[in-house]
């Protein structure tokens, strides 16, 4: 039996706002890799998972071809090698399974400060300058909008000046490259974040099984990645106060304090990120020695 088929192999950005993210979360998941730039490849040190470091748009086509199992990649090249499978008449041999809210940004397209801008119908008859031909050509359809994509692999910020477009369709995220080129943010097309896809062709059974053991880490990673432990003192009637204060908690433990009959402690999970807000209104419901934890593993 060869037994690289029976490793799995993730597909992760080599360079990039998703990296650093990507490979933290597949270690939060347990996976100890020997990391090294220049390498193309991550061997899983303690688990028969490989991570293939390459460039986020190849991530889809990877994953659809087989060549990996699962991905982790931008919404935006997601979406745009759907459109293109689809405007050949094809479809992606992949399905998206999590959103994962890291590596949050926008397809905007944008003007040049001397370039009107009034609505959709000031890109009638232009030229728009892009990597994302298959959403741009989307958005143009439905908006009934007759312009021209130019494609650019590369540094589509300075088509403008160089006189190849009148528009361009790029990522913003902070908004400095735009700012840096003189141009400016005119109409949204799509909001995205990083996503994990999964092949859709049949894995056999120890490899299926392997998948699925990630996924439900992943799911784990997930569910508690805002969750906190918070632990407090409080007057014994403010308890129902206090419950509701506490955000996406579930039964919290209440335990009576030594050496007092009004004061208890309760100790609760909570579902949700625990802001200085929330804990300010609970020290004014009457609460006192306020503790929040990070959750690190939860398995239900
Ligand atoms: C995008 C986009 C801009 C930059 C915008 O590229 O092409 O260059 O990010 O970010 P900002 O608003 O924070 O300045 P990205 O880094 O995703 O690289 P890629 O498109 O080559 O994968
Ligand atoms: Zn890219």
């Amino acid at each position: 039996m060869d037994h690289s088929e029976q490793r799995i192999k993730i597909a992760v950005q080599k360079t990039g706002r998703l990296t650093n993210h990507s490979v933290d979360l597949l270690e939060r998941c347990g996976l100890k890799v020997t990391k090294s730039k220049d390498q193309l490849i991550c061997y899983g040190e303690n688990m028969p998972i490989d991570l293939l470091l390459v460039r986020d748009d190849d991530i889809p086509g990877l994953v659809s071809d087989d060549v990996c199992d699962l991905g982790i990649v931008g919404l935006n090249v997601v979406e745009e090698k759907r459109l293109q499978e689809e405007q050949k008449g094809s479809k992606g041999m992949f399905k998206q399974i999590f959103e994962l809210d890291f590596g949050h940004c926008r397809l905007s397209i944008a003007a040049p400060e001397n370039v009107p801008y009034d609505g959709p119908r000031s890109l009638e008859n232009t030229r728009i300058a892009t990597s994302y031909v298959g959403l741009l050509t989307d958005y143009l359809k439905k908006n009934d909008i007759n312009a021209e994509p130019v494609f650019f692999s590369g540094a589509v910020e300075i088509a403008p000046k160089l006189g190849r477009a009148d528009f361009i369709c790029d990522l913003v995220s902070s908004g400095g490259t735009l700012r840096a080129n003189g141009l400016t943010e005119v109409a949204e097309l799509l909001q995205s974040e990083a996503v994990v896809i999964q092949t859709l062709a049949p894995l056999g059974d120890a490899k299926q099984a392997l998948v699925d053991k990630i996924i439900q880490r992943l799911d784990g990673v997930l569910k508690v990645r805002d969750s906190k432990y918070i632990m407090l003192h409080a007057p014994r009637a403010a308890l129902a106060q206090i419950r509701e204060l506490l955000p996406g908690s579930e039964a919290p433990t209440v335990m009576p304090l030594e050496g007092s009959d009004d004061r208890i402690a309760i100790h609760a999970v909570c579902r949700e990120n625990v802001f200085w807000e929330t804990l300010e209104n609970l020290k004014a419901a009457g609460a006192s020695s306020l503790l929040v934890l990070p959750v690190e593993k939860m398995l239900a």
